[in-house]
């Protein structure tokens, strides 16, 4: 990469002077990434300005970032793309189970989606993979950091500390390289996510969890009426995080509840909340379950991966294969 991304001044973009440059600012676009991801609309509303305007400063934002490299051009050939993709790396989820359901670990330029019932193992298999993103890559991690940005406030310090030293490792150092992000309400998630780019840079992150996705969207807007805004948000939002995966080469793993498909009369209702914005945006979704004592996963609606579930449990060590 050419350029690091907040070395792109919103100063490059043809057209933006110094009074427009600070309503961008204000609103939490702070630099060109930023401006290439917002929307027409959301634009239109904070310059004031007609749609054609804001598209061409969106648009030659976009291009900026694809003449450094920092975006996939439209057109690409398969070749450029397979050298893309072999960038791609990997974190172990310490289960060789769970990996090789994920093909080998939970994947950078990709969000993937853990969804279950309440204990079913998605916030411990995000304090595990924390600890294993700082384990070097012949290890199978990412000697990187870790940004945690927690909805639902289930982030355990403890946690970490305890998983980290039961595998031998430095637990202080560790708990260095995870960046707690405590979130308060559906507008702060939004304004985080929005600037995210300038905090991965700042810890070299390597992994963003999202504890959960859609929960306070889902509490806060309640009835029929604002689905629909919900839903746009919703979707805003988690393109977002998905080019911030592809352009910076992150992990982004998501929680997700389950909700109950009240007309399902054969198979299991419980479907993950969210609807279908969430499903066309993660590129992996897994479905946890509690099975007496352990858990399994089931890889939903990937072509790719084997069909069936695996087996894992829930120990002091974190996430682990069963006892042989
Ligand atoms: P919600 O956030 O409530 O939807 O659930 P979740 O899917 O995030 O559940 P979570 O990952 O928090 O799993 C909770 C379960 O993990 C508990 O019921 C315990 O069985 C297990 N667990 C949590 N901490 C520990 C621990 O320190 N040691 C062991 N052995 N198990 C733990
Ligand atoms: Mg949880």
């Amino acid at each position: 990469m050419a350029e690091s991304v907040i070395d792109l001044n919103l100063d490059r973009i043809k057209g933006v002077g110094p009074k427009t440059k600070e309503k961008l600012i204000d609103n939490g676009i702070t630099s060109v990434l930023d401006l290439a991801v917002t929307l027409p609309k959301e634009l239109e509303e904070i310059l004031g300005g007609k749609e054609e305007n804001v598209n061409l400063f969106i648009v030659s934002a976009r291009r900026l970032l694809e003449e450094n490299g920092l975006l996939e051009r439209e057109f690409i050939t398969a070749s450029e793309l397979l050298k893309k993709r072999k960038s791609m790396r990997r974190i172990t989820t310490s289960s060789t189970n769970l990996d090789e359901l994920l093909g080998g670990g939970v994947e950078t330029q990709a969000i993937t989606e853990f969804y279950g019932d309440f204990g079913s193992g998605k916030t411990q298999i995000c304090h595990t993979l924390c600890v294993n993103c700082y384990l070097p890559p012949e290890e199978n991690g990412l000697s990187g950091g870790a940004i945690y940005i927690d909805t639902e406030g289930t982030f355990r310090p403890e946690r970490i500390y305890q998983i980290a030293e039961t595998r031998g490792l430095n637990a202080e150092e560790i708990l260095k390289k995870i960046i707690l992000c405590k979130i308060y309400n559906s507008n702060h998630l939004e304004v985080v996510i929005r600037t995210l780019g300038k905090y991965i840079e700042k810890f070299k992150a390597k992994l963003i969890i999202v504890d959960s996705i859609i929960s306070l969207h889902r509490a806060e807007f309640i009835g029929r009426g604002t689905l629909a805004e919900r839903q746009q948000r919703l979707n805003v939002l988690i393109h977002r995080l998905l080019r911030q995966a592809d352009i910076y080469n992150v992990a982004v793993v998501v929680t997700n509840q389950v909700q109950t498909k009240p007309d399902t009369f054969f198979g299991d209702p419980t479907r993950p909340a969210g609807g279908n914005i969430i499903a066309h945006a993660c590129t992996y979704r897994l479905y946890l379950k509690k099975s007496g004592p352990n858990r399994s996963a089931t890889m939903v609606d990937s072509p790719y991966h084997p069909y069936g579930d695996i087996k894992f449990r829930i120990t002091e060590k974190g996430i682990e294969d069963l006892a042989t």
